[in-house]
């Protein structure tokens, strides 16, 4: 019998003798203790989680690409409790506590690296920077356009908008077919960002095609959502590899448009102009980055608020009987002529709002930030510098002890909106770094919901599809691009 000293040297001999043997071995043995460090002594081996994510952070990527990755992290929190690592690297958490560490306290922890994989044409963003300050030399520019106050003096032109989707709502449903609502919210959301931001009406609820002609481009972005976890490097190639395979028509033309559209309003915009373009200008900020920034408002401006306004317009259908309360309220309030209320102050309608927000999915993943040099201990949990942490709004929004039937469209529980309903209310994020635009895209919900109230236009309105399905994107994408309304005289589904 062979002693275990010739069987080593035997082994030993064939690998010698057949370097491919080696070429495998290497690689696989390397992976293995990489994998058993991950799991065992990596400094987030605590953190509870399946094997898969542990190990490698294609889970995330390929969850990520398919667009279910907020829905499957949402099963894995019932599993392993508030902190799940969903990469080697990465941690989500469902507890809302961590808000004002991670988001807000002294301007929050830095956003990860992959808010890169959102630059545009080569610049960073207010939105994609992860630099704070240079993120805020540009936003300290425009931040006066998105105050109160501004909407207020503006308010007159963003009704027109409203005015203007309403009254085509009105007239594709005597039309009888069925309507495409989404694409009726998204023309108004680029009408009521062009119109405050850059003083020019893009107009997009006149267009009479089947698709609103800045969509393909907005898509394109929406779609930068299934690489995001990428590091940019590889993100620049897939994207090149992505634009070069998947180059369609319809994208070209409409990044064309965007392009061109953005591009005249530089030009045409004198530095001194108080316009976001002209005040960018002001900044010392070139052309180019100018457009830029210009052209990340038309797809975060058009994106999320045309999905929450078409969620509010679907669920207003689906329920008639809420529909008539929103009715009564805002018709009462019309009756009082010069004393009526400002429409923010009507408590059923922000109740509608406030729930369309909250279960629309328009943002459903983790907002995902580096914990700083100096680590984190949250709750006797320990974080090390550099691990990325954060929470989404799919976890906080769908949690049944804040939010009973979380599923369900459920106006009047924001009636009696409790400090843990608050706190877990995450719809425009958190901090320094929370949506700039908030004011306006509530204006904007809070308006179009009056007016379709008042208009009747819902009256017989029944929705097409049984369910809306997303890809869970960091801004999320319907599929089919539709949700779907028609005035056909049956009862609602
Ligand atoms: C209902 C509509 C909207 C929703 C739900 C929404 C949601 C969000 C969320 C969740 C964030 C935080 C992202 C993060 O921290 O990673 C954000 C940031 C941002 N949003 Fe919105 N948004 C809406 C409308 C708009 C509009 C209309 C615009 C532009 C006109 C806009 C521009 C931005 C920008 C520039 C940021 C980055 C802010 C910063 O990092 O300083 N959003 N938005």
């Amino acid at each position: 019998m062979l002693s275990r000293m010739a069987i080593h040297g035997v082994i030993l001999d064939e690998i010698r003798a057949h370097p491919l043997v080696s070429l495998f071995l290497t690689p696989l043995t390397l992976l293995l203790i990489r994998s058993l460090y991950r799991v065992y002594f990596h400094p987030l081996s605590h953190i509870a989680g399946p094997l898969l994510p542990k190990i490698t952070s294609l889970w995330l990527h390929y969850h990520a690409y398919v667009g279910d990755e907020a829905s499957v992290i949402h099963l894995l929190h019932q599993q392993y409790g508030p902190y799940v690592r969903v990469s080697p690297d990465e941690v989500d958490i469902n507890d809302a506590d961590v808000i004002p560490p991670i988001y807000v306290s002294k301007g929050g922890f830095p956003k990860a690296p992959c808010y890169a994989n959102f630059d545009i044409d080569g610049h960073s963003t207010i939105f994609s920077s992860t630099n704070a300050e240079y993120r805020n030399s540009r936003a300290k520019a425009v931040v006066p356009m998105f105050s109160t106050k501004s909407l207020r003096e503006n308010e007159l032109a963003i009704w027109g908008c409203v005015d203007r989707m309403v009254e085509r709502l009105i007239e594709e449903s005597q039309s009888k077919r069925v309507v495409n609502v989404l694409n009726l919210t998204r023309s108004l959301a680029i009408d009521a960002v062009s119109t405050h931001l850059f003083r020019e009406n893009y107009d997009g609820v006149s267009e009479r095609g089947p698709v609103l002609s800045v969509s393909a481009f907005v898509d394109a972005f929406v779609a930068v959502g299934r690489f995001f976890y990428l590091p940019n490097t590889v993100f620049v190639w897939v994207d090149w590899a992505v634009a070069k395979w998947q180059a369609d028509r319809e994208t070209d033309d409409s990044m064309t448009l965007v392009d061109r559209f953005v591009g005249t309003l530089v030009a045409n915009t004198a530095a001194k102009s108080t316009t976001f373009p002209g005040r960018l200008l002001a900044a010392g900020l070139s052309d180019s980055e100018t457009k830029a920034q210009c052209k990340d408002l038309v797809f975060a401006g058009t994106d999320s608020t045309g999905m929450n306004l078409a969620t509010i317009i679907r669920n207003l259908a689906l329920y008639p009987g809420k529909y008539e309360r929103l009715k009564k309220q805002v018709n009462a309030n019309a009756a009082l002529g010069g004393n009526a209320l400002d429409v923010q102050a009507l408590p059923y309608l922000n109740a509608v709002v406030k729930e369309g927000l909250r279960i629309s999915m328009a943002n459903p993943t983790r907002l995902p930030h580096v914990v700083p040099l100096s680590g984190w201990t949250f709750k006797d949990t320990y974080f090390p510098a550099g691990s990325i942490v954060g929470c989404s709004g799919y976890e906080l929004h769908l949690n049944p002890a804040v939010f009973p039937e979380p599923q369900s469209f459920r106006p009047e529980r924001w009636l009696k909106t409790t400090d843990e309903m608050s706190k877990y209310w995450f719809a425009f994020g958190a901090g320094s770094r929370a949506c700039i635009a908030r004011n306006l895209a509530t204006m904007e919900l809070q308006f179009a919901t009056e007016r379709l109230a008042r208009s009747n236009v819902l009256d017989g309105a029944r929705p097409v599809q049984g369910e809306v399905e997303i890809f869970e994107w960091f801004n999320s994408k319907v599929k089919g691009e539709k949700i779907e309304l028609i005035w056909d005289g049956k009862v609602s589904l």
